[in-house]
């Protein structure tokens, strides 16, 4: 019997290489999301907080959120993927755009800032920890390809 060794680096880049524009993203918004927390919890500049916060909402998130509703949802349901996570990441998007809109009208108050950013956060892990992980798994590697290079004409 032969037995081939592969680097597990080797093995991760493969792996994440089919979805590799979207989980790109998600890594970028993650750090962002983790300034932005570290600013909120010294509660200084609040407005200055807020503003960059929508920045954040206007010129990165949205545009990632518009791109898995136009491309990624269809695509899983295209695969008949487990309409449930579907429906969580449906419904987590919504949520994100109503605490956004709520930040655009100069709501300014740090639980709401802090509510944003840690669902922002939550919902990037849950999308690359849990969604992808399940789609490599049911869903055929050339298929997956084919999602990233429609996100990557999209890619913000
Ligand atoms: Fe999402
Ligand atoms: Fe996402």
């Amino acid at each position: 019997m032969i037995i081939v060794f592969l680097p597990a680096e080797e093995l991760f880049m493969e792996h994440a290489k089919a979805l590799q524009v979207l989980s790109r993203q998600h890594k970028e918004d993650r750090l962002k999301c983790r300034e932005f927390l570290k600013d909120i919890q010294q509660q200084r500049d609040k407005s200055g907080i807020r503003q960059r916060i929508v920045q954040f909402w206007k010129n990165e998130l949205q545009k990632h959120v518009d791109a898995e509703e136009a491309i990624l949802f269809p695509f899983l349901q295209k695969h008949h993927f487990p309409f449930n996570f579907v429906n969580i990441l449906k419904r987590e998007h919504d949520t994100i755009r109503l605490l956004a809109e709520r930040l655009h009208r100069q709501d300014e108050d740090y639980y709401l800032y802090n509510a944003f950013v840690k669902l922002v956060d939550q919902h990037s892990h849950f999308e690359d920890e849990i969604i992808f992980r399940k789609m490599e798994e049911v869903i055929p590697p050339q298929e997956l390809s084919q999602l990233n290079v429609s996100m990557a004409a999209v890619a913000r």
